[in-house]
């Protein structure tokens, strides 16, 4: 029987999208959203043909300074015996250019995208080493291999997310830790509200070959949590794509990603 996991984000999108496997696979939920009501829709969706399912939720902006204590003890309440997994997942984007955008507007990317995933993972890291096992998977992007224009603040976010959790889980691995972390890269996702949220409706590259859906990006996270993979990037068009990626020019590769994020 699997255990405890904590979803950030798991109400929307590729959160509620990988909670459903989860719970397939018999984890119990706990879910940190910003908004009640949508907590409170997700979590009937999924009670719906699994009654017995157990998903704790907690309305909070991530945002906040004070928000990964109240989730950390908010978690502990839940199961003494600690987390198996916690899914840094809540995020958001915001589109436009970088010399007008409102500065509380890249802020709050900031505060959620890099600094509440990494106060996270600070803060269940020991309890999940003292409990002899667990893993942290974080949501990154494929933003977070080039820098975009108009999504400068979000794809540097991404790099972070992905440069931070890639090197603490070669840390962890080298001195013996029975923790994870698993560092996961989707490729556009075409059905979730993210692109609408940023205002990214007319953005190519959720047209483009890469993109990928909710349910593919579940799938291929579960698949590379069951497998012990390090890192994860979701949907097959993408994974081939960052093989010629790796081929291509750096100017080439410039002017693709212009392409996808200046021209609409
Ligand atoms: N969609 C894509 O194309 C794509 C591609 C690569 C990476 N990603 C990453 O994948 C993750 C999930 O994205 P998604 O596509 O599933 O988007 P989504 O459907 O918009 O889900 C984002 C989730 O994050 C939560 N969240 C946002 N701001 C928050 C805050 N201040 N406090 C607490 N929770 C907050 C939202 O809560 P509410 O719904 O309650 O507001 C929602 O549950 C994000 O980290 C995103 O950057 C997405």
């Amino acid at each position: 029987m699997a255990g405890l996991a904590l979803v950030t984000g798991g109400s929307s999108g590729i959160g509620l999208a990988l909670s459903k496997q989860l719970a397939a696979r018999g984890y119990r939920l706990a879910w940190v959203s910003l908004d009640q009501d949508e907590l409170d829709r997700a979590k009937a969706e999924l009670q719906k043909d699994a009654p017995n399912l157990v998903i704790d939720t907690l309305a909070l902006d991530l945002s906040a300074a004070d928000a990964p204590d109240r989730v950390f003890q908010w978690a502990n309440g839940l199961s003494p015996d600690g987390l198996d997994l916690l899914v840094n997942n809540a995020g958001l984007g915001v589109y436009g250019d970088s010399a007008t955008l409102p500065v509380s507007a890249e802020q709050t990317m900031i505060d959620v995208n890099i600094k509440a995933l990494h106060a996270l993972t600070r803060a269940f890291l020991p309890a999940m080493e003292a409990r002899d096992g667990g893993t942290i998977i974080n949501v990154a992007s494929n933003s977070a291999f080039i820098p975009a224009p108009r999504l400068a603040v979000y794809a540097a976010t991404k790099a972070f997310v992905h440069h931070y959790s890639d090197a603490l889980q070669q840390e962890l691995a080298h001195a013996g830790s029975p923790v994870r972390v698993m560092t996961v890269c989707p490729s556009a996702v075409s059905d979730t509200p993210f692109k609408s949220r940023a205002a990214m409706d007319r953005v190519r590259t959720f047209a483009s070959f890469t993109a990928t859906t909710a349910d593919e990006v579940a799938q291929d996270i579960v698949e590379g949590l069951e497998r012990g993979a390090r890192r994860v990037v979701t949907g097959a068009a993408m994974r081939r794509a960052l093989w010629l990626m790796k081929l291509t020019p750096a100017p080439l590769l410039r002017w693709m990603t212009g392409r996808e994020t200046l021209e609409m």
